[in-house]
Protein backbone atom coordinates (compact mmCIF):
# COMPACT_ATOMS: atom_id res chain seq x y z
CA UNK A 1 0.00 0.00 0.00
CA UNK A 2 1.39 3.08 -1.00
CA UNK A 3 2.10 6.02 1.75
CA UNK A 4 0.00 9.11 1.65
CA UNK A 5 1.14 12.70 1.73
CA UNK A 6 -1.13 15.28 4.08
CA UNK A 7 -0.19 18.42 4.16
CA UNK A 8 3.35 18.84 4.62
CA UNK A 9 3.70 14.91 6.11
CA UNK A 10 3.87 11.36 4.92
CA UNK A 11 1.60 8.68 6.65
CA UNK A 12 1.88 4.96 5.90
CA UNK A 13 -1.17 2.42 6.08
CA UNK A 14 -1.77 1.72 10.37
CA UNK A 15 -5.54 -0.25 10.33
CA UNK A 16 -6.64 -1.68 7.12
CA UNK A 17 -10.43 -0.43 6.45
CA UNK A 18 -11.35 -4.65 7.18
CA UNK A 19 -9.49 -4.43 10.31
CA UNK A 20 -11.70 -1.12 11.87
CA UNK A 21 -14.55 -3.21 11.18
CA UNK A 22 -13.91 -5.73 12.77
CA UNK A 23 -12.53 -3.29 15.93
CA UNK A 24 -15.99 -1.60 15.34
CA UNK A 25 -18.04 -5.01 15.55
CA UNK A 26 -15.75 -5.79 18.79
CA UNK A 27 -16.96 -2.70 20.45
CA UNK A 28 -20.66 -2.59 19.14
CA UNK A 29 -20.40 -6.54 20.75
CA UNK A 30 -19.22 -5.38 24.05
CA UNK A 31 -21.41 -2.40 24.20
CA UNK A 32 -24.91 -4.69 23.53
CA UNK A 33 -23.50 -7.66 25.99
CA UNK A 34 -22.95 -4.77 28.96
CA UNK A 35 -27.16 -4.73 29.80
CA UNK A 36 -27.24 -1.13 29.59
CA UNK A 37 -31.06 0.02 29.14
CA UNK A 38 -32.33 2.58 26.52
CA UNK A 39 -28.43 4.10 26.20
CA UNK A 40 -28.41 7.99 24.91
CA UNK A 41 -25.33 7.61 22.94
CA UNK A 42 -23.49 10.98 22.22
CA UNK A 43 -20.60 11.55 19.31
CA UNK A 44 -18.13 13.63 19.63
CA UNK A 45 -18.10 15.59 16.41
CA UNK A 46 -16.32 15.66 14.12
CA UNK A 47 -13.73 13.20 14.90
CA UNK A 48 -16.46 10.42 16.10
CA UNK A 49 -18.47 10.42 12.59
CA UNK A 50 -17.79 8.15 11.21
CA UNK A 51 -16.95 5.52 13.88
CA UNK A 52 -20.56 6.11 15.11
CA UNK A 53 -22.33 5.77 12.21
CA UNK A 54 -20.78 2.63 11.35
CA UNK A 55 -21.16 1.30 15.55
CA UNK A 56 -24.48 2.43 15.44
CA UNK A 57 -25.37 0.14 12.75
CA UNK A 58 -23.99 -2.58 15.41
CA UNK A 59 -26.41 -2.03 18.12
CA UNK A 60 -29.33 -3.91 18.81
CA UNK A 61 -30.07 -2.28 22.17
CA UNK A 62 -33.93 -1.51 22.42
CA UNK A 63 -34.89 2.11 21.78
CA UNK A 64 -31.14 3.12 21.66
CA UNK A 65 -31.24 7.15 21.00
CA UNK A 66 -27.83 9.13 19.25
CA UNK A 67 -27.20 12.48 19.47
CA UNK A 68 -23.87 14.46 18.23
CA UNK A 69 -21.92 17.65 20.28
CA UNK A 70 -19.09 19.22 19.27
CA UNK A 71 -16.61 20.79 22.21
CA UNK A 72 -15.69 24.38 21.18
CA UNK A 73 -12.71 25.89 22.23
CA UNK A 74 -11.98 29.21 22.08
CA UNK A 75 -10.21 29.81 18.61
CA UNK A 76 -8.30 33.37 17.95
CA UNK A 77 -5.37 33.56 15.86
CA UNK A 78 -4.04 30.86 19.12
CA UNK A 79 -5.95 28.41 19.56
CA UNK A 80 -5.56 27.66 23.33
CA UNK A 81 -5.83 23.53 22.64
CA UNK A 82 -8.58 23.95 26.20
CA UNK A 83 -12.33 22.72 25.29
CA UNK A 84 -15.22 24.69 27.32
CA UNK A 85 -18.12 24.18 26.24
CA UNK A 86 -21.03 21.90 24.47
CA UNK A 87 -22.88 22.65 21.18
CA UNK A 88 -25.82 20.85 19.94
CA UNK A 89 -27.01 18.88 22.84
CA UNK A 90 -30.76 20.05 23.42
CA UNK A 91 -31.95 16.46 24.91
CA UNK A 92 -32.89 16.13 28.73
CA UNK A 93 -29.89 14.36 30.35
CA UNK A 94 -31.82 13.72 33.51
CA UNK A 95 -31.98 10.04 33.97
CA UNK A 96 -29.97 8.84 31.03
CA UNK A 97 -27.75 6.00 30.73
CA UNK A 98 -25.01 7.93 28.37
CA UNK A 99 -22.61 6.02 26.21
CA UNK A 100 -19.95 8.70 24.87
CA UNK A 101 -18.24 7.93 21.35
CA UNK A 102 -14.92 9.10 20.94
CA UNK A 103 -12.64 8.30 18.12
CA UNK A 104 -9.44 8.35 20.07
CA UNK A 105 -8.29 9.00 23.63
CA UNK A 106 -5.00 10.71 23.45
CA UNK A 107 -3.78 12.78 27.23
CA UNK A 108 -7.44 12.38 28.39
CA UNK A 109 -8.21 16.19 28.69
CA UNK A 110 -11.27 15.84 25.97
CA UNK A 111 -12.48 13.24 28.07
CA UNK A 112 -12.25 15.26 31.65
CA UNK A 113 -13.44 18.15 30.47
CA UNK A 114 -16.92 16.03 28.66
CA UNK A 115 -17.54 14.40 32.36
CA UNK A 116 -17.39 18.19 33.71
CA UNK A 117 -20.03 19.27 31.58
CA UNK A 118 -22.34 16.16 32.26
CA UNK A 119 -22.09 16.60 35.83
CA UNK A 120 -25.04 18.21 37.64
CA UNK A 121 -26.92 17.00 34.92
CA UNK A 122 -28.44 14.23 36.91
CA UNK A 123 -27.46 11.26 34.81
CA UNK A 124 -28.35 7.76 35.62
CA UNK A 125 -24.79 6.06 34.19
CA UNK A 126 -22.10 7.78 32.05
CA UNK A 127 -19.91 5.10 29.89
CA UNK A 128 -17.33 6.11 27.37
CA UNK A 129 -16.51 4.04 24.44
CA UNK A 130 -13.30 4.85 21.78
CA UNK A 131 -11.95 3.19 18.66
CA UNK A 132 -8.58 4.05 19.81
CA UNK A 133 -6.84 5.00 22.73
CA UNK A 134 -3.20 5.94 23.40
CA UNK A 135 -2.13 4.13 27.10
CA UNK A 136 0.99 5.45 27.06
CA UNK A 137 0.06 9.24 26.71
CA UNK A 138 -3.14 8.53 29.08
CA UNK A 139 -2.90 10.88 32.09
CA UNK A 140 -6.16 10.34 33.65
CA UNK A 141 -7.53 7.88 36.43
CA UNK A 142 -11.36 7.93 34.21
CA UNK A 143 -11.89 4.50 33.52
CA UNK A 144 -12.46 3.66 29.60
CA UNK A 145 -15.33 1.20 29.22
CA UNK A 146 -15.06 -0.08 25.65
CA UNK A 147 -11.92 0.29 23.76
CA UNK A 148 -11.33 -0.56 20.29
CA UNK A 149 -7.73 -1.20 20.05
CA UNK A 150 -4.95 0.81 21.90
CA UNK A 151 -2.10 1.87 20.05
CA UNK A 152 1.01 3.69 20.61
CA UNK A 153 1.81 7.46 20.70
CA UNK A 154 1.54 7.62 17.02
CA UNK A 155 -0.08 10.71 15.53
CA UNK A 156 -2.81 8.81 13.33
CA UNK A 157 -5.22 10.10 10.36
CA UNK A 158 -7.77 8.63 8.60
CA UNK A 159 -11.35 7.25 9.28
CA UNK A 160 -12.61 10.33 10.83
CA UNK A 161 -8.84 11.21 12.35
CA UNK A 162 -7.69 14.68 10.86
CA UNK A 163 -4.49 16.24 10.52
CA UNK A 164 -5.16 19.55 10.57
CA UNK A 165 -8.53 19.21 9.17
CA UNK A 166 -7.73 16.85 6.28
CA UNK A 167 -8.10 12.89 6.12
CA UNK A 168 -10.72 12.32 7.96
CA UNK A 169 -12.64 11.00 4.73
CA UNK A 170 -9.53 8.32 4.28
CA UNK A 171 -11.15 4.70 4.63
CA UNK A 172 -8.14 3.30 6.66
CA UNK A 173 -5.96 4.64 9.23
CA UNK A 174 -2.65 5.52 8.67
CA UNK A 175 0.22 7.23 10.81
CA UNK A 176 2.78 9.29 10.60
CA UNK A 177 6.20 7.91 8.87
CA UNK A 178 9.41 8.88 10.47
P1 LIG B 1 -6.94 14.18 24.37
O1 LIG B 1 -7.79 15.30 24.89
O2 LIG B 1 -5.48 14.45 24.56
O3 LIG B 1 -7.34 12.82 24.91
O4 LIG B 1 -7.07 14.14 22.81
C1 LIG B 1 -8.25 13.94 22.22
C2 LIG B 1 -8.36 14.63 20.89
O5 LIG B 1 -7.09 14.98 20.30
C3 LIG B 1 -9.02 13.70 19.94
O6 LIG B 1 -10.43 13.82 20.00
C4 LIG B 1 -8.44 14.12 18.62
O7 LIG B 1 -9.21 15.18 18.08
C5 LIG B 1 -7.07 14.64 18.95
N1 LIG B 1 -6.04 13.61 18.71
C6 LIG B 1 -5.31 12.95 19.64
N2 LIG B 1 -4.46 12.09 19.07
C7 LIG B 1 -4.66 12.19 17.74
C8 LIG B 1 -4.06 11.54 16.59
O8 LIG B 1 -3.18 10.67 16.68
N3 LIG B 1 -4.54 11.92 15.37
C9 LIG B 1 -5.51 12.86 15.21
N4 LIG B 1 -6.10 13.48 16.25
C10 LIG B 1 -5.67 13.16 17.50
MG1 LIG C 1 -11.64 14.50 18.05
Amino acid sequence: MKDIKLHDKTFELFISAKEIEQIVKNVADEINNNGIEKPLFIAILNGSFLFAADVMRKITIPNSEISFIKLASYQGTKSTGSVNELIGLSQDLENRNIIILEDIIDTGNTLEKIIELFQNKKIASFKTATLLYKPKAYKKDIPIDFIGKSIPNDFVVGYGLDYDEIGRNLPHIYKLKN
